[in-house]
């Protein structure tokens, strides 16, 4: 490929163009950069949180062209001209996301750690089935850990996002 780059140590180094959060950013990368070491090492965008690096805890999850995945489990070239959405850009503006303000209304964020992976994987299914049940609530963050006080606040949050009755 004409844009790969070997290293004095052999390593292959390769230009990607990712647009993230909306801005086009293109950067030199070593073949194996995770796309979690990309977002924020080289961007600075360090609100997407690395837990297991593992694909277990969804601390990393980010959506790629709108679907939620592991940015731990996916490589800084695959993400090649497609589309990114961290929790910087979970928001088109100065204010909360609707999601964001639910989670801090029904104080559904106990830690910092997880909570964007979360907010992420609630985004996604909101935006793909808006008024979701409580189950299907609990299966859109089910692959996003809380190792602490549970996710009772957290359903409340997404279901209130939804703009249904809260579970009790
Ligand atoms: S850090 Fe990616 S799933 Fe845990
Ligand atoms: S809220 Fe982060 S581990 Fe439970």
């Amino acid at each position: 490929m004409s844009n790969v780059i070997m290293d004095n140590q052999g390593i292959q180094h390769q230009l990607v163009t990712i647009n993230v959060n909306g801005d086009e950013y293109t950067r030199v990368v070593k073949a194996n950069t995770l796309l979690v070491n990309f977002l924020r090492d080289e961007l600075d965008l360090t609100g997407t949180k690395k837990g297991c690096e593992l694909g277990d805890c969804g601390s990393c999850t980010i959506l790629l062209d709108g679907k939620p995945v592991n940015s731990c489990l996916i490589l800084a070239l695959d993400a090649d001209g497609k589309k990114v959405t961290t929790i910087e850009g979970v928001s088109d503006t100065d204010q909360l996301s609707v999601v964001q303000e639910k989670f801090v209304e029904y104080g559904a964020i106990q830690c910092g750690y997880c909570a964007p992976g979360m907010i992420m994987s609630a985004t996604a299914l909101l935006a793909e089935n808006p008024k979701p049940t409580a189950e299907e609530v609990r299966a859109g963050i089910s692959g996003n850990l809380c190792r602490c006080t549970g996710y009772i606040n957290i359903i409340k949050a997404i279901m209130a996002a939804s703009g249904q009755e809260i579970p009790n």
